[in-house]
C-alpha cells in the first residue's frame, strides 16, 4: 500500500472542460510519481460521473468533497454515501474547516459523516486544525487533539486504522501562509501520540496529512518529516503542473 497521499481539493472550482483537461494532465503525468505515491482528486460532486470515467484506467483515485451523514431519504439537496461508492468515489472528506465555520458543521455532526462514510466501505479523510487565534493561545494541540477525539467517542479508535487525518491549519488554507515544517511535524507527531495513548499499532498506521497552501516550493521540506504522508491541496491541486510537482516531492 503507498504511503504517501497526494490529495487535490477542488473545493467548488471546475467546468466540464476545466475536468477533461486537469485530468488528462494528471493521467499523462501520475507514471512519474515516486511509486509510493497515490494521487487523490476530490472534484465537486456533479463531476464525479465525468471523473470516474476518465480515471477508468488511471491509478489516480476518486474522492469526493461532502456527504451527508443520512442513509436516504428525504433530505433535499444532500447526497448520501451509498451515492458516492456508486459513482466510484473511494475517499471523503469530513470536517473540513471550511465546512465546519461556514456551515456550522459541528464535531457531532462530522463524526456522524465519519460513520456514514465507513458504513458505506470508503475511506474518511477528517480534516482538522487551528485557527490562528487558538494558536496565539497556545491552544494548537488541545484543539486537534478534541476534534480527533470527537470521532474516536463516537466510532471508536480502531475506526482510525480505515481513515486518514488531514491536518490544515485554519490560518494556512488559501492564505499562501504555510505551517514551517517543524511547526507541522510537532502538530502531527503530537495528533499520533494522542491515538497511540489509545491504540499504538492504530497510530502508527494512520496517515496524517498536511493542508494549508502546499505548493511544489513548499512541498519536498514538508513531507520529508517523519510524520508528514503526504498533502492535502487546494489551490494548487487546479493545475496539472503544479499538482505533478508536489506529487513529485512525496518520496
Ligand atoms: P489550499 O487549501 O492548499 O488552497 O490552502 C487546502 C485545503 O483547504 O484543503
Amino acid at each position: 500500500m503507498p504511503t504517501m497521499m497526494v490529495a487535490g481539493n477542488w473545493k467548488m472550482n471546475a467546468s466540464t472542460t476545466a475536468t477533461a483537461e486537469l485530468l488528462e494532465g494528471l493521467n499523462a503525468g501520475v507514471a512519474s510519481l515516486p511509486k509510493n505515491t497515490q494521487m487523490v482528486v476530490f472534484p465537486p460532486l456533479p463531476y464525479l460521473a465525468q471523473a470516474q470515467q476518465m480515471l477508468q484506467n488511471s491509478s489516480i483515485v476518486l474522492g469526493a468533497q461532502n456527504v451527508s451523514e443520512q442513509a436516504k431519504g428525504a433530505f433535499t439537496g444532500e447526497v448520501s454515501a451509498s451515492m458516492l461508492q456508486d459513482f466510484g468515489v473511494r475517499y471523503v472528506l469530513v470536517g473540513h474547516s471550511e465546512r465546519r465555520s461556514l456551515y456550522a458543521e459541528s464535531d457531532a455532526l462530522v463524526a456522524a459523516k465519519f460513520q456514514a462514510v465507513q458504513a458505506a466501505d470508503m475511506v474518511p479523510v477528517l480534516c482538522i486544525g487551528e485557527t490562528l487565534g487558538q494558536r496565539e493561545q497556545d491552544e494548537t494541540l488541545a484543539v486537534v487533539n478534541a476534534q480527533v477525539q470527537a470521532v474516536i467517542d463516537a466510532a471508536g479508535v480502531d475506526a482510525l486504522a480505515c481513515a486518514v487525518v488531514a491536518y490544515e491549519p485554519v490560518w494556512a488554507i488559501g492564505t499562501g501562509l504555510t505551517a514551517s515544517p517543524e511547526q507541522a511535524q510537532a502538530v502531527h507527531a503530537a495528533i499520533r501520540a494522542h491515538v497511540a495513548s489509545q491504540n499504538s499499532a492504530v497510530a502508527e498506521g494512520l496517515q496524517i496529512l498536511y493542508g494549508g497552501s502546499v505548493s511544489g516550493a513548499t512541498a519536498e521540506e514538508l513531507f520529508a518529516q517523519a510524520d508528514i504522508d503526504g498533502g492535502l491541496v487546494g489551490g494548487a491541486s487546479l493545475s496539472a503542473q503544479s499538482f505533478l510537482a508536489i506529487g513529485q516531492a512525496a518520496k
